[in-house]
């Protein structure tokens, strides 16, 4: 169904005023996160080439940008104004990877609802998020942007942002187009290493790496990002398969397709060919819009002249982004966005702010709770100590480039607010990490690994004064915010070798020991697991960092986050995910045995399973029942279970549910998430937590790409995580 006024204005247009529509452009000024920046922004706007802006923010900017465009040119198109905001505005929230282990789909939704009301505040009205590739290697620094390992919580997450962005209506102030990226695969680089190459069967495509992009176009989002990475040899961007048939043809996508930053030109470093080449297979592949490259402005017309693109493609690729624009509502109204009373009004506001601190709480996942040190008492004598406990500069974790980090909360300030009482006393212990080299590739956004002067072994000396004076240690160690996101992948996924050596010396002094742990991906911690000490995983937590993490250390807040991705012993094990195959050798979970699917040197489990998480409180599960022991196709199995909190504290518990095909047509995984429920159970008490699995969660993809249930017996696992132990089965007929 297309948009009359869209035809009308179509029918005015010529061509090089429908490629211009196709060109999106960056100033500059911000942060960009590729080489090129583009020039001579003013003059093609003005020229009448260019469709959109990123990187351009105010509400008095943009109303220039938008004056530019309307005034100045023939037809007084107004312009997209993109951004990438991933985990909030200026109010920041815990980075993807954190929020997802909330498992709270109402609470990510509120805080997509936020980031739209702040972001069209300040003149954005189209939003780079959500990032909704699966990633099952740590060693991929985006690991940091997304919801983790499993397609099922991922398309859940997924669901929830991009409602949070554009809700109900995208003619409201306060609401903006979603864009869910990065189309397709982008998670599975090879070996873990950005921007690498991507390969992989269609089965496994279907059934465990698209459904959450499949997800947010249900859900509505109007826009999709096109990879870096190639598919079946050809790169996302100039992918027709990828772009057409499977998302315009089998899915029904109706929006428009951006590519990622310069992706078109990279094709030429792919092995594509030269940009005119690059330019028409993207285009022909079904590519609306050119992220920076230019590619499209300076080589479609000729592509045209010699019958290598069709205008009617042109015109195609034209009409999905002034139909964005539309909808949006700025042929109405170019400047809805640029009100200079919103920023004031709605960025930054006290309720904001506190759903970044219960964003925060509900992030962190506790892995450890040595001898139960915590939660601590409010006045106990505390040495707080490591490179990140009195840090502003990488509260907010990685691309926050819309956030400012000398706004957050740092940890001892945050403890300071909470527990006045507490007798705090601060060393900074260790630097990030020792190696200038390393630091002058994180920094490149700002100073985020500081080397002191002081020498290291001063820095420890100093700490483990402190230490030996209280009652216990707090140690907030962990990685930059820049050692997770884009381009930051890592070999060894370890805690830097300067504040391990803190960590070792700090629990030699007898105290008992937290570790604040803080990072944008699951790390390699089997050493630290095996210390007598706590771990509280907080990621990067935003804007309000060290109030949250002060809200859970005292215990004004039970921790009830769980892993969205699994811990790995070593590198040497990845990947390592909840839904892996048996294989045709299936190893015994203690010992070694000859010719089975294992290691020599590590047992098949991941030392953190994903859904794993403990509380200051202890559930127990029982009574499992299911509402039939025999389904027919197309009927739905009730489960019921019994959650006891049989600690001293009330608490939040994620009642997890799994399930294993026994028999199918294509190897089954050994489990796979196919429910969860948040729940909050006073201590004592016991509640009676009710799951749908529904017909439609015991299909899966068939290696004819059908989507079926096949017969045959099924087991529901149901429990605290991924190793849950309560079984019941039933047949599906
Ligand atoms: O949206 C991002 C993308 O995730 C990575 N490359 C740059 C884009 C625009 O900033």
């Amino acid at each position: 169904q297309h948009i009359p006024e869209v035809e009308a204005l179509l029918k005015k247009m010529t061509l090089e005023e429908k490629i211009g529509q196709l060109n999106l452009l960056t100033p500059g000024g911000g942060v960009a996160t590729g080489s090129v920046v583009s020039k001579n922004v003013e003059e093609k706007i003005k020229a009448g080439n260019v469709g959109g802006l990123f990187g351009v923010t105010g509400p008095d900017k943009i109303r220039q940008a938008q004056e530019i465009a309307v005034k100045n040119t023939r037809l007084g198109i107004p312009l997209l104004i993109g951004s990438d905001i991933i985990h909030g505005y200026k109010t920041t929230f815990p980075i993807p990877l954190g929020l997802s282990s909330s498992w709270d789909m109402e609470l990510i939704e509120k805080t997509a609802q936020i980031a739209a009301k702040e972001a069209t505040a300040d003149g954005i009205n189209w939003n780079f998020s959500p990032m909704v590739d699966i990633a099952r290697d740590p060693r991929w620094g985006r690991i940091s942007e997304g919801a983790g390992e499993d397609p099922y919580l991922g398309s859940a997450i997924a669901k929830a942002m991009v409602t949070g962005y554009q809700q109900q209506d995208l003619t409201e102030e306060n609401t903006m187009i979603s864009t869910v990226k990065h189309f397709a695969l982008y998670g599975a680089s090879e070996g873990g290493r950005d921007y690498n190459t991507t390969d992989m069967s269609r089965v496994k495509m279907f059934n465990e790496y698209l459904p959450p992009y499949k997800a947010a176009i249900d859900a509505g989002a109007e826009s999709v990002m096109s990879s870096f990475n190639d598919v079946d040899g050809v790169p996302a961007s100039g992918n027709k398969w990828l772009l057409t048939d499977l998302l315009r043809e089998q899915w029904g996508f109706e929006g428009f397709v951006v590519s990622d930053y310069t992706s078109v030109n990279e094709m030429i470093a792919h092995g594509l060919g030269d940009l005119q080449a690059v330019s028409a297979l993207s285009i022909n592949a079904g590519l609306d819009m050119d992220m920076v490259g230019e590619g499209f402005l300076t080589t479609l017309k000729k592509s045209v002249d010699e019958g290598k693109v069709s205008e009617a493609t042109i015109t195609n690729a034209c009409r999905r982004i002034l139909e964005a624009k539309y909808k949006l509502g700025l042929f109405e109204d170019p400047y809805k966005y640029s009100d200079s009373k919103r920023p004031e009004r709605d960025i930054l506001t006290a309720a904001n702010k506190e759903v970044a601190r219960e964003a925060a709480r509900k992030s962190f996942v506790l892995l450890k709770n040595e001898n139960k040190t915590l939660p601590l008492a409010k006045t106990a004598k505390i040495a707080l100590v490591g490179p990140l406990a009195n840090n502003k500069n990488n509260m907010l974790g990685t691309w926050a480039p819309t956030g400012d980090p000398q706004l957050s909360t740092p940890i001892l300030e945050g403890l300071k607010n909470v527990a006045p009482n507490a007798e705090i006393s601060y060393a900074k212990g260790a630097n990030i990490s020792n190696d200038s080299a390393f630091a002058k590739k994180i920094n490149v956004f700002g100073p985020r690994i500081e080397i002191s002067e002081a020498t290291p072994e001063a820095l420890l000396a100093e700490a483990l004064a402190n230490a030996k004076t209280a009652d216990v240690v707090v140690a907030v160690v962990g990685e930059a915010s820049e050692m997770s996101g884009e381009s930051s992948s890592r070999t060894d996924i370890t805690i830097p070798e300067s504040q391990k050596t803190l960590i070792q010396e700090l629990v030699k002094t007898g105290k008992p020991v937290v570790l604040v742990l803080m990072s944008g991906r699951p790390l390699d911690i089997t050493e630290e697991l095996a210390l007598p000490v706590s771990i509280l995983q907080v990621w990067h937590p935003g804007i309000e960092a060290g109030n949250a993490v002060a809200d859970v250390l005292f215990g004004d807040h039970n921790p009830s986050g769980k892993l969205t991705a699994s811990w790995p012993q070593n590198v040497g094990q990845i990947p390592v995910y909840h839904s892996m195959k048996t294989t045709g050798r299936p190893a015994p979970s203690t010992e070694f045995q000859k010719f089975k699917s294992q290691y020599l040197d590590a047992v098949n489990a991941p030392a953190l399973a994903f859904g794993y998480g403990l509380s200051y409180t202890t559930f127990e599960y029982s009574n499992l029942k299911l509402s039939s022991k025999s389904i027919g196709q197309n009927e739905d199995v009730t489960v019921m279970v019994d959650v006891t909190n049989t600690g001293a504290y009330d608490g939040e518990e994620v009642v997890q549910l799994y399930l294993h095909d026994v028999v199918r047509s294509i190897t089954p995984p050994m489990r796979t998430l196919k429910g969860f429920h948040k729940v909050f159970i006073k201590k004592g008490e016991t509640k009676t937590v009710t799951l749908t699995l529904k017909a439609e969660d015991l299909k899966f993809y068939n290696g004819s790409l059908e989507f079926i249930s096949e017969p045959g017996e099924f087991e529901v696992f149901v429990g605290g995580d991924s190793n849950a132990a309560l079984k019941e089965t039933f047949t599906l007929n």
